[in-house]
């Protein structure tokens, strides 16, 4: 049985949810929350999505194990790749949130006259996800989508507002792809922390967004409808990781502002 104080889910390929697990512990400081970083299968956005179909099974699973009552999948890769199949596997044993849809909600609803271009990983992109989910909403919708594969790592390595970033950033964005766009999508969860750098490119001319405080009030929307907010008076915080190394460990402070204690979880064991 769901009920209002059990834990909320949140997954990703690594650390990057964690810009959204960040986003959520703010929101709803009563809530307690377990994310799972598969951090040993990092980068999902190189995966088959076979493979992400797989991983994202198995932590969804420990984090049913876990009572979780809602399970957000944090992550753009894993979100275009399993989705629908964590719909059905998790059933009505818990609720599930992915990061596209909301995003193309607004999009489709909020700007429906705006050239709309999207960033993400190659997995993301390939897979034509918001495309064809617009194309759901909006049948003459168009979403002009480019990979920009090296964005994730370089931000995990703390390379941004740098020299590095800037010339990677300027190089990606000046690509055709991208031409004359009124809006951008930041279709990874690592990108709101260059979202600043993206807009500086734009000089501020182009709408860039990044689906965190979607994602927020979408959770928000499903807690006070079913009656789920957490009343707890002591809420608990816990991360794990599939693969524990100090570097990751020190690079939570990028995402979540602090650093916080990740702890190696034996799932693939
Ligand atoms: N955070 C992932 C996403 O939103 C990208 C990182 C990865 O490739 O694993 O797609």
């Amino acid at each position: 049985m769901i009920s209002t104080n059990n834990p909320i889910g949140i997954f990703d390929s690594g650390i990057g949810g964690l810009t959204l697990a960040k986003a959520i512990h703010e929101k709803f400081p009563k809530e307690s929350i377990i994310y799972f970083g598969d951090t040993a299968h990092l980068p999902y956005g190189d995966k088959s999505e076979a493979a992400i179909q797989a991983y994202s099974i198995k932590i969804t699973d420990l984090l049913l194990q876990m009572g979780c009552k809602v399970i957000v999948i944090a992550c753009n890769s894993a979100s275009s790749a399993s989705y629908e199949l964590l719909k059905e596997y998790v059933g009505n044993k818990a609720f599930v949130i992915n990061v596209i849809d909301p995003m193309v909600q607004f999009v489709a609803t909020q700007l429906p006259d705006k050239k709309i271009g999207l960033i993400g990983t190659k997995r993301t992109v390939q897979s034509a996800i918001y495309q064809k989910k617009i194309t759901e909403i909006k049948k003459d919708g168009v979403i002009h989508a480019l990979a920009t594969p090296l964005l994730a790592p370089m931000i995990e390595e703390g390379f941004y507002n740098s020299q590095i970033s800037h010339e990677i950033i300027w190089n990606y964005l000046s690509d055709n792809t991208l031409n004359s766009i009124d809006v951008l999508i930041l279709a990874c969860t690592h990108y709101p922390l260059i979202k600043n750098e993206i807009s500086e490119f734009y000089q501020n001319k182009v709408t860039v967004l990044d689906s965190t405080q979607i994602i927020v009030h979408e959770l928000e929307r499903y807690l006070k409808t079913n009656h789920l907010l957490s009343n707890s008076l002591a809420p608990e915080l816990s991360f794990l990781v599939s693969d524990y190394t100090e570097s990751f460990e020190a690079s939570t402070q990028i995402f979540f502002n602090k650093k916080v204690n990740l702890k190696w979880h034996p799932l693939w064991n």
